[in-house]
């Protein structure tokens, strides 16, 4: 069921259900951090695995309410961007049962800048465990009509609140240890915006081996159809030439001789590229499309989190591009 009606949220949420919930990055799979059994239902809805741990969302109540000692270190920072796109690593408390960490020390908060998502929380005695409303592996959804498709079977209720406004995941910084922060994910809000809040900021982000941040698996965020990463869109498509190929490019795109052309932003505006990405790459991830071609766009400001969700979402062993 899909709708607006935050009592009927908030009821489901009370009696142990899950609900979809939206936010300005991506649409969130939630239920009450505090319930072990609730919390088991998002990982089983997902397919995703225990060892994947889930980000708690709060309302500035629950902030006040429920002791989570920020690390003075991370404090400005927050204040500066919550609600928004960034999650901070902290020590976890006691009071987040393991489940939610899968059994890490550590755990991910985050205050969502959504006025639906806003409005239930504080509503809620209890802050809201949610990963990403997806599918484990596959890409993000930026709708409530991405949630009903294809976890709307298994989800007791979607909170409609219209696009996500953003359209990358938060990112992450870890505080683990307070004097040397931590980038784990790129994501929506910018690394310079996190500088001048945390000055001696480290990137930390291999991918597959690091099990402190499984969102930074290779081969996240991936389409069905095969996907090819590029800077050269034109040597993808002579190399490609007899597949039917849907490109997504960024700024004038040309008018390729593709089966779809899809531009990021017709204007070269970065944050309107990351607002349409993963409904793009839902529109050409269909089956009458071969191939998704996709470019690598500027790499500063959010092209950083672009680029980084585009090579992860790549296929990566080439055989399975030449069976194609
Ligand atoms: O924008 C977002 O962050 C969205 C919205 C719904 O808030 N959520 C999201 O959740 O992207 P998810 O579960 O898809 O990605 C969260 C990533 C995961 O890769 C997870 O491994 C990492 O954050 N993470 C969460 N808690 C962690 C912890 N305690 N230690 C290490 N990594 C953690
Ligand atoms: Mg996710």
């Amino acid at each position: 069921m899909t709708g607006t009606d935050l009592d009927e949220a908030r009821r489901f949420l009370e009696a142990g259900k899950l609900v979809a919930i939206p936010t300005e990055t991506v649409y969130g799979l939630a239920a009450n951090a505090l319930d072990e059994k609730a919390v088991l239902r998002i990982f089983q809805a997902k397919n995703r695995p225990h060892f994947d741990p889930l980000i708690v969302h709060v309302s500035n109540r629950q902030l006040d309410e429920f002791d989570f000692h920020i690390p003075v270190e991370a404090r400005e920072l927050a204040a500066h961007h919550w609600p928004g796109p960034l999650t901070l690593l902290i020590q976890k408390p006691d009071f987040i049962p393991d489940i939610v960490c899968s059994g890490l020390n550590m755990v991910g908060l985050r205050m969502p800048d959504h006025p639906l998502t806003l409005a239930l929380l504080e509503q809620l005695p209890f802050p809201l465990a949610a990963p990403s409303a997806n599918p484990f592996k596959y890409v993000s959804p930026t709708t409530a009509s991405h949630v009903e498709d294809q976890l709307g079977s298994r989800v007791d209720y979607i909170l409609d609140g219209g696009p996500s406004t953003v359209g990358l995941e938060s990112t992450i910084v870890s505080f683990e240890d307070p004097d040397n922060p931590k980038v784990l994910r790129l994501g929506g809000l910018p690394l310079d915006a996190i500088r001048e809040f945390a000055a001696n900021l480290e990137l930390d982000l291999q991918s597959g081996s690091n099990p402190s941040a499984p969102g930074q698996m290779e081969q996240h965020y991936a389409t069905r159809t095969p996907l090819v990463f590029t800077d050269d869109i034109e040597s993808a498509l002579d190399e490609y030439a007899d597949k039917r190929i849907a490109v997504i490019g960024f700024q004038e795109l040309e008018n390729y001789p593709a089966a779809l052309n899809m531009d990021l932003s017709p204007r070269g505006d970065l944050r309107e590229a990351a607002k349409n990405l993963f409904r793009m790459l839902r529109e050409a991830d269909r089956p009458d499309i071969d191939l998704i071609v996709a470019v690598r766009v500027p790499n500063h400001g959010l092209g950083m989190a672009i680029n980084d969700r585009l090579s992860r979402a790549r296929t990566h062993v080439s055989n399975d591009l030449q069976d194609l």
